[in-house]
């Protein structure tokens, strides 16, 4: 969702903003806007509805340059995406620019006592009466003052002042008077005319970054905006404060004042979040799988326990063998995962797995019993939904571990262990590499608790086995790409489409299906294959395709029976099979050949070409594939 960027150096502040910008546009958004405090002094500030193009547009017309500036991708919660409502918004008289993400739950009596006060509101965002009170609060602090003084005197912009020697202490005050008073959510930065070499950012559940580099500090909402720009970070908690100047940085708690803080090695080079010569982010994401697979598995793969380990879990091998249930918790994708790893995990490890919407178990009260173990999964690490839940497990007393992709982020300091990916970024909206991984980190906890329990040694080297040859695999899954191109141009009118699979592939058909919608708009979806003589195969005819999802395996002749009845009502099959299957080429229209694998696996490998069909089905349509209209790449809103 909304992205915030934030520069203070001796650099032109727009280079960083701009590019920070377009590094965040995977997020999902539908305006932008820049301040910047130019050579004199003054806030320059320009916004405009739409992509990034029209921004840059409006700041070829009207150039701005400084040293100081923030920016913004806003994806519209109060208010319709115009002008007006894009951020940065500024308060009062133009003494503070403001950029925020979250949700300010009361901004309504605080805007009807702020307009009683006096101050008109421009916007219809509920952001707009932070400035306003961060305005408000500065001028109830006589700060103001001090700001008139300093840009009546003209003073030229101060960069390297040492945070040491000035004091800031009334501004700081001032600023968390300001919000003390908001209920909801907020990473925010600003920048404030009369103290023009400061750029503040505070956090309160949505996450806020600082990047430091040699005379010069960054702040963004996500590390990709860094790369190339900064080699270290801090990560910001919530109800802290950075002050940062070109060569300081302060933090400041709200309880405790200042604090020491955490500098981190940020190890993401600038070609992570380049297309890297595919023509997307997604194409390039699906082609990287090989490689990402490779990086979960990495150190975790134990031959002489015939196990797998993992490094960040938190809790003692005792504690783990007293595990009795699992609860796995996930929006989307990341659910569909779960639901891969119910079988998985059920069937290696013979474990009760129950898989929850987050969104549903924040608020429901399930009975759960001691010895219950909760898994938040989750690419962002920030879906508001997830961890939600995940606090709300906490509160109950259960033990909470996070299956994450970005490093840092609010669940994975949440919860009280976890594994992450290793995936790199994934920057296309669609979720792809990310939901192989979860599956394979699931495949290894199934591992790690089927041992734990009755699995062999034997059965767990034979489990390795078929793991390490997973990479290898997909890579040959990938080959099938020429061919799903040809099908999806085939295909590519259809209005509707049926994803079918059982057992280990009912989740992949789930997932199948919400790729095709999230990129391509058609409507799609995704069933138990046995499922659909109770309903939707009411919706089969000659334009409806049906995707058949139907590797070797115990229930292969059952899905056979399902394509027939399927062909009996003139519905088109285009069927995911292994690698020489002679039946299923008698029966359907299409067949796409994947390499066989073990049965717990089948989905990672199966999900290859359905990524493929919506990917090419998306372009042949001529749709925005990494940027999907209304969809956000991480879901920071309830
Ligand atoms: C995936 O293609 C979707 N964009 C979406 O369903 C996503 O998986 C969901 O919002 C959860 O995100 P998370 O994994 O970052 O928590």
């Amino acid at each position: 969702m909304c992205g915030i960027v934030g520069y203070v150096g001796r650099s032109d502040a727009l280079e960083f903003l701009l590019r920070g910008l377009r590094r965040l546009e995977y997020r999902g958004y539908d305006s932008a806007g820049v301040a910047v405090i130019d050579a004199h002094g003054h806030l320059r500030v320009v916004k405009a509805a739409g992509r990034i193009e029209g921004l840059e547009e409006r700041l070829r017309a009207d150039p701005i340059s400084g040293c100081i500036g923030i920016g913004h991708t806003r994806w519209a919660t109060h208010g319709p995406a115009t002008d007006v409502n894009a951020h940065p918004h500024i308060g009062g008289n133009g003494l503070v620019a403001v950029v925020h993400n979250g949700v300010i739950d009361n901004y309504l009596p605080l805007r009807a006592r702020l307009e009683a006060e006096g101050y008109r509101f421009r916007s219809a965002t509920d952001t707009e009466v932070i400035a306003h009170l961060v305005d408000s609060s500065l001028r109830r602090h006589g700060l103001v003052r001090e700001a008139d003084h300093r840009e009546a005197a003209g003073e030229a912009l101060v960069t390297g002042l040492d945070l040491a020697k000035a004091d800031y202490a009334p501004l700081v005050r001032a600023v968390q008077e300001a919000l003390v008073q908001l209920q909801g959510t907020y990473g925010l930065a600003m920048v404030l005319p009369a103290w023009p070499e400061v750029l503040i950012a505070c956090r309160l559940g949505s996450p806020l970054i600082v990047g430091v580099s040699e005379g010069e500090h960054f702040v963004a909402s996500d590390a990709s905006p860094f790369a190339g720009y900064a080699d270290r970070i801090v990560y910001l908690a919530d109800h802290e404060m950075a002050l940062m100047t070109a060569d300081s940085l302060r933090v400041v708690h709200r309880d405790q004042g200042r604090i020491a803080h955490q500098v981190q090695v940020l190890d993401l080079p600038p070609d992570a979040v380049d297309r890297g010569g595919f023509p997307h982010f997604m194409l390039k994401e699906i082609f990287e799988q090989p490689e990402s697979l490779r990086n979960a598995m990495r150190g975790r793969l134990d031959r002489d326990a015939a196990t797998a380990r993992f490094g960040g879990l938190n809790l003692s091998a005792q504690q783990l063998a007293s595990v009795r249930r699992l609860v796995m918790t996930a929006c989307g994708t990341s659910w569909h995962a779960g639901l891969v790893g119910e079988y998985q995990i059920e069937t290696l490890a013979r474990l009760p797995v129950e898989v929850e919407y987050a969104s549903e178990l924040r608020y429901r009260n399930p009975p759960l019993e001691p010895g219950t173990l909760l898994f938040a999964i989750t690419q962002s690490g920030e879906t508001a939904d997830t961890l939600a839940a995940l606090r709300e497990m906490k509160r109950k007393g259960h033990p909470t571990l996070a299956i994450c992709n970005v490093v840092g982020s609010t669940i994975a300091q949440e919860a009280d262990g976890g594994i992450y990916l290793h995936a790199g970024p994934e920057v296309g909206v669609a979720s792809t590499k990310a939901f192989t991984s979860q599956c394979l980190v699931l495949a290894l906890l199934a591992l790690y608790f089927g041992r734990l329990h009755h699995l062999s040694f034997d059965a767990g080297m034979r489990i390795i086995e078929q793991i390490e040859e997973l990479p290898d695999k997909v890579r040959q899954a990938l080959e099938t790409n020429d061919l799903v191109r040809q099908i999806a141009l085939r295909y590519c009118e259809a209005n509707n489409f049926l994803y079918l699979g059982r057992q280990f592939n009912y989740p992949t058909a789930l997932e199948g299906a919400l790729k095709l919608k999230e990129i391509s708009y058609i409507h799609a979806e995704g069933y138990p294959a046995a499922e659909m003589k109770h309903g939707p195969i009411a919706l089969v005819d000659a334009h409806t395709p049906s995707v058949f999802l139907m590797p070797q395996g115990p229930v292969y002749d059952k899905v056979l029976a399902n394509v027939q009845e399927i062909k009996a009502r003139g519905g088109p099959v285009i069927a995911v099979a292994c690698q020489g299957d002679r039946q299923v080429r008698q029966l359907a229209d299409e067949v796409v050949e994947i390499p066989a694998v073990a049965d717990f696996l089948q989905p990672i490998v199966s999900i290859i070409p359905l990524q493929l069909l919506a990917y090419h089905i998306a372009v042949a349509r001529g749709c925005d594939v990494d940027k999907p209209r209304n969809l956000a790449k991480s879901v920071t809103v309830e």
